[in-house]
């Protein structure tokens, strides 16, 4: 079954290269990145690992936790670890789950028959400190993620959770949001003291509340 957002993120006990974890109890109530890569020693997957490792101050600076997954046993995990060091200079920082039986990658559908029947895709799953999915990505073997697209996102996720508002295309930390359709004008006056701009009835954009 294909985890959707919204729904619980699927608990599960699973080897690490950082020890044997249960998800939920490392998670605690913090957001979360799962990301699985389709297999140990190959070339997209070693970069994306190297630049996750550097920019995993952006993830602890947004209270992140980060986790990666393949289905390779822990010892092969630690081994291509020497790799990505050696190809990125940055070393691994944040725990690989070893799934050689496919068990997560099973419970959160990462694997794609019609694309690889063994490997999993390149699946990406935000969750919140509620555990529930708030981001899912899939992308193929072939193409590697875009890492601050991801931040950008855990950006728009975290500011929507605690104000009415959403974020336009685009957006970066900073920029001016929309103020939420639930929201009606006598109310946007109170809750975005900064004021706001009516594009249209439906589209009124005010600063980022949370900045200056
Ligand atoms: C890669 O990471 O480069 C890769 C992994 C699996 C299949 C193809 C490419």
């Amino acid at each position: 079954m294909a985890v959707r957002l919204g729904d619980e993120a699927p608990n599960f006990s699973a080897e690490t290269t950082e020890g044997t974890i249960d998800f939920h109890t490392w998670k605690a109530d913090s957001w979360a990145v799962l990301f699985s890569h389709p297999k140990d020693f190959t070339p997209v997957c070693t970069t994306e690992l190297g630049t996750v490792a550097k920019l995993k101050p952006e993830f602890d600076k947004r209270g992140v936790k980060v986790i990666g997954l393949s289905v390779d046993p822990v010892e092969s995990h630690r081994d291509w670890e020497k790799d990505i060091a050696d190809v990125t200079g940055n070393a691994v920082n944040f725990p690989m789950i070893a799934d050689p039986d496919r068990k997560v990658a099973d419970l959160y559908d990462m694997i794609h028959p019609n694309a690889n029947d063994t490997l999993t895709v390149r699946s990406v799953f935000v969750i919140g400190p509620d555990n529930k999915v708030k981001l899912t990505l899939t992308y193929p073997a072939s193409t590697g993620r875009n890492f601050d697209e991801l931040l950008r996102v855990i950006d728009s996720l975290q500011l929507t959770a605690a104000y009415s508002v959403a974020t336009p295309a685009d957006w970066r930390d900073g920029d001016d949001v929309i103020i939420a359709l639930s929201v009606s004008d006598d109310e946007a006056k109170e809750r975005f003291p900064k004021g706001f701009t009516a594009q249209k009835p439906y589209l009124r954009v005010t600063p980022q509340p949370n900045k200056g």
